[in-house]
């Protein structure tokens, strides 16, 4: 295991934990995100995520891709929500609505970083303190996520946090994996196998209505494993409402949870988290940013956010409220294999 540092401009420093077997992992603490994943395939070596070359290219262009997103993933209807009877409102940020957390969260905070390593796995922990009322959340909260690059080619993520009043938590890792390692193709011939039954229906604004959809039957049906451009092939009604999966899919007990495989078939990566649920976007981004000097495809990536969907509060999709002074522990990994 090797752990190397360099500066990534904007004060920020980037990580690479590199693997016996050569996989290179490369975080940044801007963020808190992943930047790069360099696998060895018999295609060559290849970065099956997608990421920015500097500091400076993620606050111009997108502050979301591979960030640590908090503290609450996805959309807050209004910014409006309720604790232990108390009426919250926290900033507006996308039509009225509160997405990833407010503008300015932790996607563009520079996180204080500590690195270990021993003969099985390198590590990166960082922390952040977000104050009392930042962008009209309650409490002074300490948030730690941990970055592990393991011999076994695993990258985990952990998270913990701790609040003194309690407040929302929900937090999640905004990885979008293009394993072609070519930021012009689309995700379209990935094959996606998902332990899932059932999505959230979202409306016009990607907010969760309520409904809980069953998958069979539909493009989202990827139980038995499938072509993503399943979904982008049709006409089906919440996949033209928001240009492809922009959703969250409830899981069902299983190891892995997720399988992702590329066109090729030469890298796999496996995902186990103890979330209930992962939200799936496809990056249909308008504007498609330059990303290392060429032109992100249109659903050039996808992500497997995994965290409570989102809706939680409003329809009950699960508890994301942190009471004082509990720990919050939740854990996601996702292990890749080549050929
Ligand atoms: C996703 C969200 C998308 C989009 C993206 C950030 O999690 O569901 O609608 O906002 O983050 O670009």
């Amino acid at each position: 295991m090797n752990i190397t540092e360099k500066e990534f401009g904007q004060g920020a420093v980037l990580y690479r934990l590199e693997n016996d077997n050569g996989y290179k992992l490369d975080v940044t603490n801007l963020g808190a995100r992943i930047v790069a994943f360099y696998v060895p395939t018999r295609n060559g070596i290849k970065n099956i995520v997608l990421g920015f070359d500097s500091a400076e290219e993620y606050l111009q262009k997108d502050t979301y891709i591979g960030a640590t997103i908090g503290r609450v993933a996805g959309r807050i209807k209004d910014g409006n929500f309720v604790i232990e009877g108390k009426p919250y409102h926290t900033t507006q940020n996308e039509k009225g609505n509160t997405l990833h957390g407010g503008p300015n969260n932790f996607e563009t905070k520079l996180w204080l970083a500590e690195t270990k390593q021993n003969l099985h796995e390198a590590n990166v922990t960082f922390t952040y303190t977000s104050l009392d009322d930042e962008q009209g959340f309650p409490g002074n909260l300490d948030v730690k996520v941990t970055y592990t690059l393991t011999n076994d080619n695993v990258w985990q993520v952990e998270y913990e946090a701790k609040s003194d009043i309690a407040t929302l938590f929900n937090p999640t890792n905004h990885v979008y994996f293009n394993l072609t390692g070519d930021v012009t193709q689309n995700v379209g011939e990935h094959t996606l196998q998902l332990a899932s039954e059932k999505f959230a229906v979202v409306d016009a604004d990607t907010l969760a209505t309520g409904e809980v959809r069953s998958v069979a039957g539909t493009p989202f049906d990827f139980r038995r494993g499938e072509k993503v451009a399943q979904v982008f092939d049709t006409d089906y009604e919440q996949n033209t409402l928001v240009g492809g999966l922009d959703h969250p899919f409830f899981l069902e007990k299983a190891e892995p949870q997720a399988v992702l495989v590329s066109p090729a078939e030469d890298i796999k990566v496996e995902l186990l988290t103890d979330e209930p649920s992962v939200v799936i976007f496809t990056a249909q981004f308008d504007p498609l940013p330059e990303m290392h000097g060429q032109k992100l495809a249109y659903h050039g990536g996808l992500t497997l956010e995994t965290q409570v969907s989102p809706g939680a509060l409003e329809h009950g999709f699960g508890d994301i409220i942190l009471p004082a002074h509990k720990t919050f522990k939740s854990q996601t990994s996702f292990k890749v294999t080549t050929h």
